[in-house]
């Protein structure tokens, strides 16, 4: 009798991941969730790596980022790449205590996904929300959204430095359950695009040079070899993969979560077994089996798959699209069944910006394609409650534009049209506005002056070509408003995810008129 209590509770911390919080959802145990995030300007392969990259056990020691196995500074919370992941269950409070370490910086953290009703000052969004941080900040909220999502700093280039981590709020009675056996903490898969310089490099680099905006490789949950090496010149390392563990006859759901900071969708595919998909942005949808999806930046992808295959082990590719393309970014995680050789499956893992045979879901630049399906071709499994009419539309017009973004030329000494082609760069704006940062957080100043205000169909002030400002577009509460999102296509065949704070978004139509008007 003790000796199986004894294994009971063996068995129960070693599948936890040690927070109190981490636990099977049940109808009445709502908790108080606790956290301490500690920021930092942290190095991977660092002292706490000790000879990792080249003694590969040394890699898994406390503290240590061994990343693709280059070394690079990046910002951490608790010395992790990603950051340490949040698990709770649906109404569980949630309370972190963020101490930003950093020398000189501000931080906020920002909740994805999660609406913040009734605590909207916890939204983490710098003067807009709140007061950037210098010291330390407390945000408390309600775990009130259910579904897979992320938290993720929304000062400055911070996110693409290493500051976010998986935020999951799972719930008692799940409409999914019948889909899946399994519903393990660990099988979240943040994907993330890396660099092997700073963002700061990369978009100074980009911004006020001629450098390039691309990625250099994609991690899974931090992990991952580097697939640029031979760009690069670098010997690669044999740093440990991220792997999904199966038992043969189950049934697994991943939750996919694409943090990448630089505009790069990444092509999901698992070798011989397809995926089926039972939520998006953390709304279920009615179950869909495809072979591959398309996940863009900010996204969350429910799946579900079946160990059905022979016991062995099996590639998890994610392919790189966009700005992930030029440098072949992809990645390989690991499906080993149990009873399986540790060891990597033999199908090589190469670069393709192709989507594997079969059906392909949320695929770039595509509405109408054959074997594939759009987020509209996608059944929500809650009823539709949009009502017919809506109250107030709004028409946001993006692209990018050819002017004298005053933060990027001068218009008397360094025009954009007398620079030369390679320091030419557009910029990117919404109705012809560049977005300017009110001085103070208009949710806890409302009273503060905004003198850079401006209302939607109102004309901003301009300096020449340049025009931009805090645009507010104003609705009244209860409306229903449609937005329609238009890529005007002026130059080059760009995407772009978007993302509402505190709301969902139901998708009614998609479509495509035409290709860019100029090259
Ligand atoms: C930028 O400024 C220059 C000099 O004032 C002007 O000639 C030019 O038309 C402006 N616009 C662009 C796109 O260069």
């Amino acid at each position: 009798m003790i000796f199986s209590v004894i294994l009971w509770f063996l068995i129960v911390t070693t599948i936890a991941s040690g927070h109190e919080c981490e636990r099977p959802c049940t109808q009445g145990d709502v908790r108080t969730c606790m956290y301490e995030f500690h920021l930092q300007e942290y190095h991977t392969l660092g002292r706490a790596c000790y000879s990792c990259p080249q003694e590969l056990s040394d890699c898994a020691r406390p503290e240590c980022i061994a990343a693709d196995g280059v070394s690079r500074p990046l910002l951490a919370v608790n010395r992790q790449l990603p950051g340490p992941a949040i698990q709770v269950c649906e109404g569980d409070r949630i309370v972190v205590d963020v101490y930003n370490g950093q020398l000189s910086d501000t931080e906020t953290i920002h909740w994805h996904g999660q609406h913040m009703r009734d605590h909207q000052y916890y939204d983490g969004v710098p003067f807009v929300t709140q007061c950037p941080i210098l010291g330390a900040f407390r945000y408390d909220f309600i775990a009130a959204n259910p579904g897979t999502t992320f938290w993720h700093s929304h000062s400055g280039l911070h996110r693409a430095e290493g500051v976010f981590g998986a935020l999951v709020v799972r719930q008692a009675e799940d409409v999914q359950a019948e889909t899946y056996d399994v519903d393990a903490f660990e099988n979240v898969l943040v994907l993330q695009d890396w660099l092997h310089t700073t963002a700061f490099d990369k978009f100074m680099g980009r911004h006020q040079s001629t450098l390039d905006d691309y990625a250099t490789t994609l991690l899974i949950n931090g992990k991952g070899r580097n697939t640029a090496a031979e760009i690069e010149g670098l010997e690669v390392f044999a740093v440990p993969r991220e792997t999904v563990a199966v038992t043969p006859g189950l049934k697994y759901r991943l939750r996919l979560i694409n943090a990448a900071a630089l505009n790069c969708p990444v092509i999901v595919s698992v070798d011989r077994h397809p995926m089926t998909v039972i939520a998006t942005d953390s709304h279920n949808n009615i179950p869909i089996t495809v072979e591959s999806l398309v996940i863009y930046s900010g996204e969350r992808f429910d799946i579900v798959i079946e160990a059905n295959q022979p016991i062995g082990n099996y590639w998890i590719r994610f392919n790189g699209l966009v700005d992930c393309e030029q440098n072949f970014c992809h990645q390989g995680a690991i499906l080993r069944y149990e009873g399986a050789a540790i060891e990597e499956p033999k199908e090589p893992l190469e670069y393709s910006s192709e989507y594997p045979p079969g059906t392909v879901l949320n695929p770039l630049n595509s509405v109408d394609g054959e074997n594939e399906l759009t987020l509209v071709d996608v059944d929500s499994f809650a009823p539709n409650s949009l009502p017919a009419n809506v109250d107030k539309q709004f028409y946001l017009g993006f692209d990018f534009n050819r002017i004298n973004n005053t933060l990027l030329y001068n218009s008397e000494f360094y025009p954009y049209d007398q620079v030369s082609e390679e320091w030419k760069i557009n910029t990117p704006q919404m109705n012809d506005i560049s977005f300017i940062f009110p001085d103070s957080p208009p949710l806890s100043q409302p009273e503060a002056p905004m003198p850079n205000l401006c209302k939607y169909g109102e004309t901003p002030s301009c300096e020449g070509d340049y025009c931009s400002c805090t645009y507010v577009l104003e609705v009244a509460l209860g409306e229903t408003v449609e937005f329609v999102l238009v890529d005007q296509g002026n130059i080059g065949d760009e995407n772009h995810p978007f993302h509402l704070h505190g709301y969902s978004f139901g998708v009614v139509a998609m479509g495509k008129l035409g290709r860019f008007v100029w090259d």
